[in-house]
This record gives structure tokens, C-alpha cells and sequence, in this order.
């Protein structure tokens, strides 16, 4: 495996010596890349001594062989340990001022970030905004380890340990592959529900639980398309993307892609009801009425309508619940009884509400079998929730 160990500047950067010994011990290549400041704490010629590779710190060195793409273009991992809040905002806006910031870019490969810093730095709202943006897009942001920082002062803001940060890293990589070779079709993002020209009924859905899952399915090997409702996540590169705007739109996509899926996951949050007339021009205020009755008719049942005319060869489908509970009973047990109904292999049930499920960063769920049964609860970034539900796809796919 061709790792990229990325040190930027922090006192840290002496200890990711033993991460690239760690790397290098289980036979992988490994690409040191040091942001300049970093060289003030650790010299390059370490790193050359400890890689065996050269080491550079500039887009403009060995220009011919077009190092600032190349390496991040074949790397199958990089580790930015350790990672300063100068390198996380640098990377969350983007930046390609050195070599590191420029590999990250053209990456495609799973990105682990170590963070080490003083606790005024981790918990300074710039620096939690950049995490959770890095985090959104696919990042993989260890939160730092509490101890002894430079000073006198300890706290949140230790660099974990090398070999934790190795084997968070290769956890990571190691179930990349389980779906190789599969098609995951998703669907993600909120439907809207057109009214006339200018307005539409739709509801609070970021796309992001359905982008974290396209881009955990690429990690483990798939090949992903997402239909695309209305979102605002970033979507990961490599997916093929199929827009749909409407419940009817997204119903016709979600058919026409069915018969080439290996797994279909229905993460979109899909009006149940749409208006039932169309107005083709802007609707107008009535004189001398303060109220407008909108008539609705039910939306079909796309996922219902998914797992009744499963493809014949294996096929895994997984529905989600966005559940509150109420007076019949709570968020599970109208899981259970979504699960009943639905058909679908797994039913990955959320608690949803103001600041629960839809457009937060995190995620808390129950995973359900055909059957209602729990399998396990997940919670943490969407990513973390993505890959708990890949593992059951996974192991689905592998009976
Ligand atoms: O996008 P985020 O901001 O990251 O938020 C993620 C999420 C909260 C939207 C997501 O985790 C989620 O819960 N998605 C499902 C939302 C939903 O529509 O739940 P539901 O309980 O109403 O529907 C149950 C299942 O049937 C879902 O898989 C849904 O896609 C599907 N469905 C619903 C209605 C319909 N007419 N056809 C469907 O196929």
C-alpha cells in the first residue's frame, strides 16, 4: 500500500517518526510530506532516512514528474499527523499553497487527520467549523488524545499515539474492499414538491447521511450512483450522480437504476404526499380571503415498491425511518413496525426532530433486520453511522 504520512508544524511531528516505522514494518511504502514549518521541529533528512524516499516540501521541486498531483492521485492512504489548525483550515478552504495541501486535493483515497494543538486552538469555534466541514466531506478527523500539551498546560489537544493513529488508519483502509465489485445505488437529499412556478412543499434533508454513505460504499470498493434530490452535502468524487427533484421524479430514477443494483439504500427523505394540482402560474392572493387550501395526494411508496420487485439474484435493500415517538409508542417501536411493512433487508431507524437527524453532522441509530430485530445502535459523524451499516450490508452480501 503506498501511504503518504503528511507532517505539518507542531512539536508533535517528532513522534511521527514511530508512524512511519510503524508503516514501514508492515511492509508499505510510505511518502513522508512536510509542510516548511514543520522542518523547524523535524529535519527532511530524517524523514528521508526513515521513508527511504525523498522528501520535499514545494510544488516547484522535480516539476517534471508532476509530483503535486501524481502522489495524491496514487496513494492509497495519507495520514496528516500532526495535523495543526493551520493545516485543517488550510485544507478546509481548499488551499494549494505547498505540496501537502495540494496532494490532499487530488486524493481520493481515505484522508486520516490527527489533530494536535493547544485546547484553546481545538476548541476555538474556527477550528471546530473546519473539522466538522473536513468531517462532512469525508475526512477522517480523529479527535485529539487529553493529556500533557508543549507547556505546562495540559488538556484536549494531544497528538493520540503513533500506533493508535496506525491503526485507526489501517482499520480504516482494511474494509475498504468488502464491496468490490458491487453496484450501490442511493438515494439522498430531500424531494420537492412543486406547487407552481415558484414554490414547493419539501422538508429539511442535507444529503449529507446519503453522500456519507456513497462516499464509505467508494471507500470499500463499490462502484456508487446517488440519485440526488435537493441537497447542499458535497457530493464525493466518483459518484455518478442522477438528479431528482420530485417524489415521482426520484420513483422513475430509483426504477430505471434497480435492475443493474447490487444494494439499493433509500436515504432520501421522501415527501408522502404531493399537491395535488400543479398551478402553472404563480399562485395569487385572493381578495378577500385570508386562507388558501392545498389539496394532497399521496406519493407512491418507492421503497415498498423497491423490495416487492426485488431483481431475481441477490439483491440487498435498505430502507430508513425517520421516526418521532408519540403517543402509540416510541422511536423504536414504530421502527419495528416500518420494518414489517417495508420489505426491506435492513431498516436503519432515526430519531429525528429540530437539531436530530436532518442537516446535523451526527447521526444516532438503531439498524433493524427483516424482521424488527435490533442488530446493533450506531452513533457519531455520518460517516462513522455509514460504515456501521455497510458493515450489515457487507455481511449480508458475504453469506
Ligand atoms: O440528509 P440528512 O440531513 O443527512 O438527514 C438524513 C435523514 C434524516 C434524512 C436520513 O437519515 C433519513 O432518515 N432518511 C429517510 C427519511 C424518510 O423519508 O423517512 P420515512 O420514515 O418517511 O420513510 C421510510 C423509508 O421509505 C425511507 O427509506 C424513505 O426513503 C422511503 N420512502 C418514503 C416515502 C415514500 N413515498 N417513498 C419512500 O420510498
Amino acid at each position: 500500500m503506498r501511504v503518504v504520512v503528511g507532517v505539518s508544524g507542531g512539536i508533535a511531528a517528532y513522534k511521527v517518526a514511530h508512524l512511519v516505522r510503524f508503516f514501514k514494518e508492515l511492509g508499505h511504502s510510505v511518502k513522508v510530506i512536510p509542510t516548511q514549518t514543520s522542518l523547524n521541529f523535524v529535519g527532511a533528512a530524517t524523514w528521508e532516512a526513515l521513508s527511504g524516499q525523498p522528501v520535499s516540501t514545494s510544488v516547484f521541486d522535480a516539476v517534471d514528474e508532476v509530483q503535486h498531483v501524481r502522489i495524491g492521485q496514487e496513494a492509497d492512504l495519507i495520514v496528516i499527523a500532526p495535523a495543526t489548525a493551520d493545516i485543517v483550515a488550510r485544507i478546509a478552504a481548499g488551499r494549494t499553497d505547498d505540496l501537502l495541501t495540494a496532494t490532499v486535493l487530488t486524493a481520493t483515497c481515505p484522508i486520516v487527520v490527527a489533530p494536535a494543538m493547544h485546547t484553546e486552538m481545538w476548541n476555538n469555534p474556527a477550528t471546530a467549523a473546519n473539522v466538522a466541514t473536513l468531517r462532512a466531506r469525508g475526512f477522517h478527523v480523529m479527535d485529539p488524545a487529553v493529556g500533557r500539551l508543549t507547556g505546562k498546560d495540559s488538556g484536549a489537544g494531544r497528538l493520540p499515539e503513533p500506533q493508535d493513529i496506525g491503526a485507526f488508519a489501517l482499520d480504516i483502509v482494511g474494509r475498504t474492499k468488502d464491496l468490490a465489485g458491487m453496484h450501490v445505488v442511493i438515494s439522498a437529499g430531500g424531494t420537492r414538491e412543486p406547487l407552481d412556478p415558484v414554490r414547493y412543499l419539501g422538508n429539511h434533508s442535507s444529503g449529507l447521511q446519503g453522500t456519507s454513505l456513497a462516499r464509505a460504499a467508494l471507500e470499500r470498493g463499490a462502484r456508487v450512483t446517488l440519485v440526488a434530490a435537493s441537497m447542499t452535502a458535497p457530493v464525493p468524487g466518483n459518484v455518478t450522480v442522477v438528479p431528482a427533484g420530485s417524489a415521482l421524479e426520484l420513483r422513475e430514477r430509483m426504477l430505471e437504476l434497480k435492475q443493474d443494483a447490487d444494494v439499493i439504500i433509500m436515504t432520501a427523505a421522501v415527501a408522502d404526499f404531493r399537491p395535488a394540482h400543479y398551478a402553472d402560474a404563480k399562485i395569487k392572493k385572493a381578495d378577500g380571503s385570508d386562507e388558501l387550501t392545498i389539496s394532497l395526494v399521496k406519493n407512491p411508496d418507492i421503497l415498498k415498491e423497491l423490495t416487492s420487485a426485488r431483481r431475481e439474484s441477490g439483491q440487498i435493500i435498505v430502507g430508513f425511518a425517520a421516526e418521532t415517538g408519540d403517543s402509540q409508542g416510541d422511536v423504536l417501536y414504530h421502527g419495528r413496525n416500518k420494518a414489517l411493512r417495508k420489505g426491506a433487508d435492513l431498516l436503519v431507524v432515526n430519531e429525528v426532530g429540530e437539531a436530530k437527524g436532518f442537516g446535523t453532522a451526527d447521526n444516532s441509530v438503531v439498524i433493524l433486520d427483516n424482521e424488527g430485530e435490533p442488530l446493533g445502535e450506531t452513533s457519531g459523524t455520518k460517516l462513522e453511522v455509514a460504515h456501521a451499516i455497510l458493515d450489515q450490508v457487507a455481511r449480508i452480501a458475504a453469506r
